[in-house]
């Protein structure tokens, strides 16, 4: 699994301890940056993130900002891209299990850095369990051709 991560300013330290986290699990990623806490616009790094995660190049994406909303919300606009801000390892999962979340997003301002770390786990270990949920995603993208 190749991973691709960013950030903006706000979350750009707890991106740095995610890396670290993968290194950790043994998980490839390629970082998108921001790389300090110069103010940046989060739209700019969910966009490439987002984009690398639609075109295949990587398998899914992590993105960090203040609360994780304003990267959720750029993200989804890339189409096959289904994005969410996480703030639980409950939601972590039944993302995966039932969404197929393929971007994560996290907020460095309301998230201990120790619960975004088991959330990180818990959306790389869980599997989509298609059956149902992979009609009502595959219905995400559009109305199913009649
Ligand atoms: C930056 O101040 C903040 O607005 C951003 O990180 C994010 O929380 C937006 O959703």
């Amino acid at each position: 699994m190749k991973i691709a991560i960013g950030a903006d300013h706000a979350g750009y330290q707890l991106k740095d301890s995610l890396k670290k986290l993968l290194d950790e699990m043994g998980v490839a990623y390629e970082d998108f940056g921001t790389s300090s806490g110069q103010s940046v616009d989060y739209p700019d790094f969910a966009r490439a993130v987002a984009e690398a995660v639609a075109g295949s190049r990587f398998d899914r994406g992590i993105l960090v900002c203040g609360t994780g909303i304003g990267m959720a919300i750029a993200a989804n606009k890339v189409p096959g891209v289904r994005s969410a801000p996480i703030v639980d390892t409950d939601t972590a999962r039944l993302s995966r299990e039932h969404n197929d979340l393929n971007v994560l997003a996290l907020g460095a301002r309301v998230l201990p850095e120790s619960r975004a770390r088991e959330i990180v786990k818990t959306f790389l270990q869980t599997p989509f369990e298609g059956g149902r949920h992979a009609h009502r995603v595959g219905k995400i993208e559009g109305p199913t051709p009649q």
